[in-house]
This record gives C-alpha cells, sequence and structure tokens, in this order.
C-alpha cells in the first residue's frame, strides 16, 4: 500500500474521501467562484448543475472507468493550463477530485491560475496541485517536465496527459508571414506531440506496483479543432498543425496496443481526441484582430462556445470513453463526415453507426463546400483579393 506524504495510506485516504465529500459538499459547487480573484472567460454564468460522474467514486465501474477521474486521487497533467481552455479543464478536473500539474511559459499566469483552481477543488485538504514554467516547443523542456511531475508525485507518473496548449495564426495564405508556418506546427503539433512521447516513455520506463484490482488506464488527450477535418479559407497557417494532431493520435492509438499485448498488467492507455469550433478566450479575440473579413463570414454558422462549456463536454465525452470527442453539433458533423482512416475509433459498432451518418454528412457537405466557394469567389469579385471589406481600413484596393 502507498503512503502519501502525510503518511496516510493512499487507498484508504481516496476511500474515506468519498464520504467525506458527500458529506461536507457545499449546497451550490460554484459558490466559491464568486470570490476567485483571477478572471475565468467561460465562468461568468455558473450552472450550478450537477455533474454525472461528480464526486462518483463509488460508481466508478460504470463508463466513467474509461477516463478514471471518477476514481478520484488521479494525477492530470494540463499542458496550457495557465489561461483559456486548459484553465477549465484544471478547474473541472480539480472539482473532480483530481490532483492537478499545469504547464505554460508564463509563470505569473501559472500562479494566478493555481489559485483559481484551488477555489474548484472539492477536497483542499489533501488534494495536491502543481505548475511548471516550460515552453514545449522545445522537445527537451518536455522530458524535464515530465521528471519534474513523477518527482512531484512520489516517483510515480501522472494517469492522464490533456495538451491543450496551443496558438492560433487565422490569416489567408498568402499574407501569412513565412516563419508562421513553422511557429503554428510548433505551437500545436509538436508541443503535445513532444510531451505526449514523454509521457509515453515515462510509462513505459516506470512499472506500475501490483494491484489486486485492474489498473486504470492511462490517457493521452490531444485538443485538435473543427479545422483538424474541415478547413476554410483564412486558416492555412493553422489548420494543417490540427490536422496533423488528428493524425498522430491515429497513429498513437494503434501503436498503444503493441504495449498493451507485451504487457498485459500494465495499465492501458487510450489516445483521445477533443475537437471544438470557436472558444471565446482572450486569445480568439485576439485572433479575430488579424482573421480576414471573409473568414468571419465564413464562420457564421459556427456557434462560439465558452471555455467552460468546450471543458464541460469534453470531459462528458471522455468519461464515456470516446476517443474523439466533438464539442458542438456542427463540429460532430463534419467530424463524421470525415473519419477516413479514424473510422472504427471507439469500437466497432460505433464505427459503424458514425460511417452511415458521414455517408450521408458527405453529401451534405457537396453542397455545403459548393456554397462556400461561392461566397469567397464572390466576396473577391465585390471587395478585391485582401479578404477584407472594401473600406475597412485594411483593404488596399
Ligand atoms: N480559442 C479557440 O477558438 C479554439 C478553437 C478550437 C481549438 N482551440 C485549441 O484549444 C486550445 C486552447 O485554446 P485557448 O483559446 O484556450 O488558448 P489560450 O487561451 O491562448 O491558452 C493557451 C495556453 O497554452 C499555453 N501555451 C501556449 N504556447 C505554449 C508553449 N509553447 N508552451 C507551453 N505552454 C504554452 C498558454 O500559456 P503561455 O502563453 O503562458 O505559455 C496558455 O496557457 C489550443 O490548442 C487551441 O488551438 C482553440
Amino acid at each position: 500500500m502507498e503512503v502519501d506524504e502525510e503518511g496516510v495510506k493512499t487507498g484508504d485516504r481516496c476511500s474515506r474521501l468519498y464520504y467525506l465529500v458527500k458529506l461536507f459538499r457545499p449546497s451550490n459547487p460554484y459558490s466559491s467562484l464568486r470570490t476567485c480573484c483571477f478572471r475565468c472567460p467561460g465562468l461568468a454564468k455558473p450552472k450550478p448543475k450537477r455533474q454525472r460522474f461528480e464526486y462518483a467514486g463509488a460508481q466508478s465501474t460504470q463508463v466513467g472507468d474509461h477516463w478514471g477521474i471518477p476514481g478520484v486521487c488521479r494525477v492530470v497533467l494540463i499542458t496550457g493550463g495557465s489561461r483559456g481552455m486548459g484553465l477549465e479543464v484544471a478547474r473541472q478536473l480539480a472539482g473532480r477530485n483530481a490532483y492537478i500539474v499545469i504547464v505554460a511559459r508564463d509563470a505569473k499566469r501559472l500562479e494566478e491560475a493555481l489559485v483559481c483552481i484551488k477555489e474548484k477543488a472539492v477536497g483542499r485538504r489533501f488534494q495536491r496541485f502543481h505548475a511548471i514554467n516550460a515552453d514545449l516547443t522545445d522537445p527537451n523542456a518536455a522530458q524535464r517536465v515530465m521528471r519534474e511531475v513523477v518527482e512531484w508525485n512520489g516517483g510515480k507518473p501522472p494517469d492522464v496527459v490533456w495538451c491543450c496548449a496551443g496558438s492560433a495564426h487565422p490569416t489567408l495564405f498568402a499574407d501569412t508571414p513565412a516563419e508562421e508556418f513553422k511557429a503554428q506546427m510548433e505551437s500545436n503539433y509538436l508541443s503535445a506531440a513532444y510531451i505526449a512521447q514523454a509521457a509515453l516513455q515515462t510509462w513505459l520506463r516506470i512499472p506500475t506496483p501490483p494491484s489486486p484490482s485492474n489498473p486504470k488506464a492511462r490517457h493521452i488527450i490531444l485538443t485538435g479543432s473543427t479545422v483538424s477535418f474541415y478547413s476554410i479559407a483564412g486558416y492555412s497557417p493553422y489548420s494543417p498543425s490540427k490536422a496533423a494532431l488528428r493524425s498522430l493520435a491515429d497513429s498513437i492509438s494503434r501503436e498503444v496496443h503493441l504495449y498493451a499485448g507485451a504487457n498485459p498488467k500494465e495499465p492501458e492507455i487510450k489516445v483521445h481526441t477533443v475537437f471544438a469550433a470557436s472558444i471565446l478566450t482572450d486569445s480568439y479575440e485576439r485572433e479575430n484582430l488579424i482573421k480576414a473579413d471573409v473568414t468571419k463570414k465564413l464562420e457564421e454558422a459556427d456557434k462560439s462556445q465558452t471555455a467552460e462549456a468546450v471543458a464541460r463536454k469534453s470531459i462528458v465525452g471522455l468519461e464515456r470513453g470516446y476517443e474523439f470527442v466533438a464539442t458542438d453539433f456542427l463540429t460532430k458533423l463534419v467530424m463524421t463526415a470525415n473519419m477516413g482512416g479514424s473510422s472504427g475509433r471507439g469500437g466497432f459498432w460505433r464505427g459503424l453507426g458514425l460511417w452511415v451518418v458521414g455517408c450521408v454528412m458527405s453529401l451534405l457537405l457537396l453542397v455545403v463546400r459548393g456554397g462556400q466557394d461561392r461566397v469567397v469567389r464572390n466576396w473577391g469579385r465585390v471587395h478585391g483579393a485582401s479578404g477584407f471589406k472594401k473600406g475597412s481600413g485594411r483593404n488596399a484596393g
């Protein structure tokens, strides 16, 4: 039996925790948010609705087992956890008893985020939180982060690695500074690939202590976007990096079967990808400053979501065991129509169902694509080639 730094057996602590949390749960789990000193976009109108698996340690034999968070005391490493979606994910998982480690470059923002995450913790006396300052576009930094987490966690690797770090530079291909293509691949694709690889290597290197019950699965979660499946004019520097993430997830999800076969007593490794449309974060506001007007026109049908909603929907999808999780209806449709080599992620029957819906959607997308091409062509005819409206100050024509 493992003993934590306070000398309490981890197993004892976990089982006691469930009853303690039930006893002392505040009537409104969001009440502490009002005192939160850090601005959390998306939390302005919290819904005091109980989550399906919140505090559900005793029910963890249900589908939540895929995810493991309800089993309490799981260690979740979240890259990009200092703001936006990553911070929201961290807060919501802190509300599900997880131990949280966040990683980002800005040290001050990390400290502020930790305060904000602790506000949401249900078991503040025993839940642990940690922040690591690192630029994940450096592969050595990713390895260092993993070593630091293992050290902080008493020699054990994290159970879940959720890669949220990233950024978008949405501009037309012809207008994009050449260095931005590299920067976008580093920020979105490589930052996730490096830390996912470091996690996998650590899991393969450090054997899991024998346990009488089945060890819970470990999870790599990547953060994609609608444009991982379906790009539109004005996302050429960004969408290839998100499409690459989807492809990476597909490849790793196949390779992990090798390790499951070779080490049947080790926890299984699951690979998931979350796909979101526009998320109302500070970065999204900044992106809109450089985004071409024609791109905004094409995005009109996209219903932006708060970071709170995206995190909540992602977690629900992951708890259901889905390997691909779309957080809004339109993304779900384009994802289903564009599964290609990703078909079958999540099992045969789910794959078959998605294939049927995908066939119908592929037909519909023929019409959508034609319509969008017409919008872009007409835009050029009316406003010229800049992508911006005539008279907007950014249209030289
Ligand atoms: N916002 C959207 O509309 C939207 C839509 C679909 C998908 N997404 C994806 O969702 C994820 C989160 O988006 P968001 O809008 O929440 O972003 P955000 O608010 O800009 O937050 C990005 C986070 O990643 C960190 N980060 C960025 N580059 C990093 C690096 N090289 N090393 C370590 N940390 C780094 C940032 O902290 P530091 O800057 O301090 O490092 C910050 O914590 C991204 O992957 C994004 O591509 C966003």
